[in-house]
């Protein structure tokens, strides 16, 4: 392979990206040949997941296709023996194997235009895992309040996360009830 020029803005910002907590969601895109799977290729060259590129196959292959992939990266050869009829079925499976990783793994589907012109719900099933991801920032949240952190740093920190990132999520907690400003112009937030 050629070797990889320019795009360096594009790799920090994917790096930035992998070194937040929680699950992120990334789309690539851009015109054809512009260079998108080279630029996921670098970035995930000393990382670990699973990189599968959709063939231009109907939706029964792909799904094979991408089972076979997950199995062979969790190594479950249970997986690979039975059948799975669904991407919602496929993303149920990578959700519950997933949180059982300490480790960062990255999830690449190239091509994903190919999967969408044959089964229009793997967005609803993608969708779904996504804000199933996101749930648990909201749970670690909750539970670093639980442990009596109140200041939006403290729970940031306990969490892992961003001291600014944390006020996006504070804000949705205290706009549905579930949190209080302590008083107002106060920092702190405190259960209700
Ligand atoms: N940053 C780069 N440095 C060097 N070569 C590159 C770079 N980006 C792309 N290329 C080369 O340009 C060609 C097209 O790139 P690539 O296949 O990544 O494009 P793409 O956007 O994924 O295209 P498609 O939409 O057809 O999938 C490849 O040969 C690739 O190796
Ligand atoms: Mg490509």
């Amino acid at each position: 392979m050629n070797e990889f020029v320019n795009r360096y803005d594009e790799l920090s910002l994917l790096e930035e990206e992998w070194g937040r907590p929680g699950g992120r969601f990334i789309v690539v895109h851009g015109r054809r040949r512009i260079g998108k799977t080279r630029l996921i290729k670098e970035f995930t060259k000393n990382k670990t997941g699973i990189f599968y590129v959709a063939g231009d196959s109907n939706s029964k292959i792909q799904l094979n296709e991408f089972k076979d992939a997950a199995a062979t990266f969790f190594r479950d050869d249970f997986l690979r023996s039975i059948d799975i009829s669904s991407w919602k079925m496929m993303f149920d499976y990578l959700e519950k194997v997933i949180s059982t990783k300490e480790e960062r793994i990255y999830l690449w589907m190239d091509e994903f235009s190919y999967l969408l012109k044959n089964d229009k719900t793997i967005v609803s099933s993608l969708q779904i895992f996504i804000d199933h991801k996101e749930i648990k920032t909201y749970f670690s949240i909750l539970n670093a309040i639980a442990y009596g952190n109140t200041k939006p740093s403290e729970i940031a920190s306990f969490v892992g996360i961003n001291a600014r990132e944390i006020y996006p999520y504070l804000d949705l907690l205290i706009n549905y009830g579930i949190l209080f400003q302590g008083f107002p112009g106060s920092p702190e937030v405190v259960v209700p």
